[in-house]
């Protein structure tokens, strides 16, 4: 079968690559033989040995009745989303690697592909190569979902791994994920939880079966943190990380991107660099783990090519993902009526008296400020108390019980 790919930058070249380097095991793997790629859709100059198949105009792609399955690893909205809809509208599949056009645009987008019999699949959207669009969409299907957790944004779990273990401030470790080419020169949408809250959506439509938006999401980024909170957090026995979270809470869901405190002994606290896992509560399997590589050519190139593949031998077969509806906001519980624990940092001036009265007998470090970590309630309930302390709040976050 051939193939097209829109869109030539890291993912797109190792897309072809891998398609090239596992050409004979791929024909295996593939009910209808060998997988080529026949178009490349780049504006920028390609001088490699793929220059060949560069066209710079889509409507190759969209006329051509030889191409059956489309990647599209242009990332964006625009022009991604009209590309890809007249491609589902023209009968063909479309694998993408772009979390942002599916946190906001894949109900649409399934949609159109069910009404066309043709597929949209997404694996790379999530964790790069870790497989966890298809094992909540396939494997865990038996199950209803409980709770879906995830380090899901490799450039903030690196530079939180350098303030943990090398006690590096915060902007050094930034500088460093940059010049690793890690982070962007504009690091926001992964500093800022960005592109972890797009990633949440995608994995709470799975779970729970209605499209999440990310403006309905809580979302909190690293940027705010400083080696104080991840110096006191260890003494208490946890660590910080900016966590995906997605909780059935009765007939809602809670979601919401933040820095959280995990203990050091669970799974996730144990996930360092760049590297991503997810872990998953369900009714009948418990608690899983699924860990690997978040993002890089190679890794997410396999989870593309493994979705191509996929279309090929599924052509002309809808898969169904149970994605089915909108989430209204009814559906999304505030996250400040959630109960939790929340580690506290305040100034130094507090009076420890007071913190006993408002929060009971907890454990209180008392360095340069004073933290402690409250029982479980609800955060607003938890907030109200914190701010009567008289005091500096100076950090809030949230302690899982991961
Ligand atoms: N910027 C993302 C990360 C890339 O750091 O995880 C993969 O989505």
């Amino acid at each position: 079968m051939y193939i097209a790919v829109m869109g030539y930058g890291t993912v797109g070249a190792g897309v072809v690559k891998v398609l090239k380097m596992n050409r004979d095991h791929i024909s295996r793997k593939s009910r209808h033989g060998p997988i080529d790629v026949k178009y490349i859709l780049e504006i920028r100059e390609v001088t490699d040995e793929n220059a060949h198949l560069v066209t710079k105009n889509f409507n190759d792609i969209l006329n051509d009745k030889d191409i059956h399955v489309v990647v599209e690893t242009m990332g964006g909205i625009h022009p991604a989303f009209d590309y890809v809809s007249a491609c589902l509208k023209a009968g063909k599949s479309v694998v993408t690697s772009n979390k942002e056009l599916v946190a906001e645009k894949g109900l649409e987008l399934l949609t159109l592909a069910r009404a066309n019999q043709v597929n949209f699949t997404f694996e790379a959207s999530v964790a790069g190569g870790i497989p966890i669009i298809r094992p909540l969409s396939g494997s865990l299907n038996g199950n209803i979902i409980e709770e879906v957790a995830g380090i899901i944004n490799g450039t903030t779990n690196f530079i939180l791994t350098k303030m943990i273990t090398e006690n590096m401030p915060y902007a050094d470790a930034l500088r460093l994920a940059q010049e690793k080419g890690y982070a962007e020169k504009d690091p926001t949408a992964d500093v800022e939880g960005i592109d972890a809250c797009r990633k949440i959506c995608i994995l709470s439509a799975l779970a729970f079966g209605k499209h999440v938006h990310p403006r309905q999401v809580c979302t909190e980024g690293i940027s705010k943190l400083d080696l104080k909170d991840t110096k006191y957090a260890g003494e208490l026995g946890y660590v910080i990380k900016l966590l995906g979270r997605s909780k059935r809470v009765g007939d809602q869901i809670s979601v919401m991107v933040s820095p959280a405190l995990v203990k050091k002994e669970s799974l996730l606290a144990n996930v360092s660099g760049v590297n991503n896992a997810v872990l998953v509560r369900a009714n009948a399997v418990g608690e899983i783990m699924m860990y690997g590589p978040g993002a890089g050519m190679m890794p997410t190139a396999s989870a593309v090519v493994g979705d191509v593949i996929d279309c090929c031998n599924h052509y002309m077969r809808p898969k169904f993902f149970g994605w089915s509806e909108d989430a209204g906001d009814d559906f999304i519980k505030d996250y400040l009526d959630v109960e939790t624990a929340l580690f506290i940092r305040v100034d130094r001036s507090v009076d420890k008296a007071k913190i006993k009265e408002a929060f009971g007998d907890v454990d209180i470090i008392e360095k340069d400020d004073v933290a402690f970590i409250t029982p479980v309630a609800a955060e607003r309930e938890l907030r109200i108390k914190a701010e009567g302390l008289g005091c500096e709040v100076k950090s809030v976050i949230r302690v899982t019980d991961y």
